[in-house]
């Protein structure tokens, strides 16, 4: 008899699951989603307080989560949380990797301090890469692996005033492409997702007039939800997400159509 857990293809029974940026916004929705769906969510973040949070609210309905703190900023930190987690759970099925900044924004191209455009690249984009390598080899040795990274439409279409952003996440989606490509044959699916603006604390340090542009663009007229994007990092994380590879997937209330 077949299980229903194995037809379920959007279940993650028996997966274990690494959400980073896991302790707020978009992060804190996807990890209490996947574990809703059966995942063993391993938290991760900066953010140690939020961590906590994320997990006592996926524990207290049910769900099985723990947490480590990783500034996925710093190279041998990511490849030594991610050598630490294989060892203690063993096979790593997805990742759906949230952590990111915006950054100072409202600034204009050339007035960005040095610093700044640094910091913005090494988290959004940098840290991406790390733990996408980090994981790479063991997935491709289990033939089995769904990557989710958190884009920006600012990577697609660019946002004024938000350049090291724009740079970062638009890297980050051609890495997508072509690392997607390289593991296609071994049953790994590594996707992007492109939010337009969506309601999380991000945006609280976001200058009025940049987040008044960002939501004169998107047709539906609103802010997203993190519990929408959630819905999509758990289509692009799972067993389901089997024939899409090397995509950004839109999730910008019409803003962005192609
Ligand atoms: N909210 C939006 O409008 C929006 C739009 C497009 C893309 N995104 C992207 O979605 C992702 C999630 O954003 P969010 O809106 O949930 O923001 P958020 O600020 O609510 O959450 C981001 C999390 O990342 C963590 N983080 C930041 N730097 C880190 C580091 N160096 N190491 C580990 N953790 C770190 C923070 O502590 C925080 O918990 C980000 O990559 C962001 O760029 C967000």
């Amino acid at each position: 008899m077949v299980h229903m857990s194995e037809v379920d293809l959007t279940s993650f029974s028996n997966q274990n699951v690494i959400v980073t940026g896991a302790a707020s916004g978009i992060g804190k929705s996807a990890a209490i989603l996947l574990a809703d769906r059966g995942a063993n969510v391993i938290a991760l973040d900066m953010n140690e307080a939020g961590l906590k949070e994320t997990v006592a609210t996926i524990t207290a309905a049910g769900g099985k989560a723990t947490y480590k703190q990783l500034d996925i900023s710093k190279q041998d930190a990511v490849l030594s949380c991610v050598a630490a987690i294989q060892k203690e759970v063993g096979q790593v099925h997805a990742l759906a990797n949230s952590a990111g900044i915006s950054g100072k924004t409202g600034i204009m191209a050339e007035n960005v301090e040095w610093a700044d455009f640094i910091r913005a690249i090494e988290i959004n984009l940098y840290g991406a890469i790390w733990l996408t390598q980090a994981l790479l080899p063991a997935m491709k040795e289990a033939k089995y692996g769904r990557i989710v990274h958190l884009a920006s439409i600012a990577g697609k279409e660019g946002n004024p005033g938000m350049s090291p952003y724009n740079t970062a996440k638009a890297g980050l989606i051609g890495f997508v492409k072509g690392v997607a490509k390289e593991a296609a044959t071994f049953g790994i699916t590594i996707n992007a997702i492109a939010p337009a603006v969506i309601r999380t604390p991000i945006n609280a340090t976001v200058a009025k007039e940049v987040q008044d542009y960002m939501v004169s663009k998107i047709p539906v007229g609103r802010l997203g939800e993190p519990e929408e994007v959630a819905e999509l990092i758990a289509f692009a994380a799972s067993k389901a997400c089997s024939f899409t590879t090397g995509f950004t997937f839109d999730i910008s209330g019409g803003r962005a159509t192609y």
